[in-house]
């Protein structure tokens, strides 16, 4: 994906709420994301080796606890970041640091697929720092995600709370071992990620100057905003396109559910869709339907900026 089209996904795409697939919260709709669509198992090998070599990759000692004095609390981990410093302008000098926060993934293509830190650091001498989310990627407590859930005194750990202390752990680090005390820290992060990032200016103002908070559903919060809000501007979007294929879009769903129901009614679906194995249950169906058609409409409003 070339740079200047995800520039464009990241500034103006503000109406999309895009979370992606995790484990965690696999009983979300699968809300389709606009960047290259990865692999998303969280417990696959990551590896950040293979990105040019300007982007370097360190390990922080991370404390597993930010907030208690519990014998647990003192745990350490890994963290991995990646630092970009071929545009900086250097030690002592007031060129920013864009710092990017990871999000509900491995931190691994990020680097070359957020385009809009590399396009602008040349213009402001800036340091690209990108961190990885505690565990995540690399940067897990335990070997993998599974483990560090299943135990309870560590799973309290994973909580958007910790991570942002996290992230304000290294960029002070960064800040020492790079002489950056004078250089304005802008944190940047699409989707959880500008949630993140919006929540970090919030609590630590003395560390960063701003925040670029991209496609971030900052009050997408029970009680804040309605619970089908991503849906309700899906099914907006297509309405405006073409008033009869949103009126034929919402009238399939309750068809398939009767024509799964009948006897070998599933038989039937699978075959009409080609599905690559035989539907158990029309939500099946129904859900990647879904899927498809919410990705679509991200392709539209692509194409409408475009
Ligand atoms: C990462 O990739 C490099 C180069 O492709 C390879 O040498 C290394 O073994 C890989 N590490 C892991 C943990 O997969
Ligand atoms: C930056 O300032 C520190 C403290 O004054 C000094 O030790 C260091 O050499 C300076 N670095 C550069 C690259 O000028
Ligand atoms: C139906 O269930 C089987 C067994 O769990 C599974 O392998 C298959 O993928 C399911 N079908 C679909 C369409 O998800």
């Amino acid at each position: 994906m070339n740079n200047r089209l995800f520039l464009f996904q990241w500034l103006l795409l503000l109406l999309l709420f895009i979370f992606t697939k995790t484990s965690i919260s696999s009983k979300l709709h699968k809300i389709p994301r606009l960047t290259p669509l990865r692999d998303q198992n969280i417990n696959q090998e990551s590896n950040s080796t293979n990105l040019p070599k300007e982007f370097e990759t360190y390990y922080y000692t991370q404390t597993l606890d930010h907030f208690n004095y519990r014998p647990k609390s003192y745990k350490t981990f890994k963290q991995r970041y990646i630092i970009n410093s071929k545009y900086w302008g250097g030690s002592n000098s007031s060129s920013p640091i864009f710092a990017y926060f990871g999000a509900e993934d491995s931190i691994d293509s990020d680097p070359l697929d957020i385009g809009f830190l590399t396009d602008f650091a040349p213009q402001f001498k800036a340091l690209l720092v990108y961190i990885e989310h505690r565990y995540y990627g690399k940067s897990k407590p335990f070997e993998t995600m599974e483990e560090a859930l299943k135990d309870e005194d560590i799973r309290g750990y994973f909580n958007s709370a910790q991570a942002i202390a996290d992230y304000a752990e290294i960029l002070l680090h960064i800040k020492e071992k790079y002489s950056a005390q004078m250089s304005p820290i802008i944190v940047i992060g699409g989707s959880y990620g500008g949630m993140l990032a919006s929540w970090f200016r919030l609590k630590y103002p003395h560390i960063a100057l701003s925040a670029l908070a991209s496609s971030a559903p900052i009050l997408y919060f029970d009680n804040i905003t309605p619970q089908n809000g991503y849906y309700s501007i899906v099914s907006k979007d297509f309405k405006e396109a073409s008033k009869s294929c949103y009126r034929t879009i919402r009238k399939s769903w309750s068809i398939i559910d009767r024509i799964a129901s009948k006897n070998n009614g599933l038989s039937y679906l699978s075959q009409k869709f080609k599905t690559c194995s035989q539907l158990n249950d029309s939500f099946e169906l129904k859900d990647y339907l879904n899927f498809k058609y919410s990705s679509a409409v991200s392709i539209m409003i692509h194409q409408v900026i475009q």
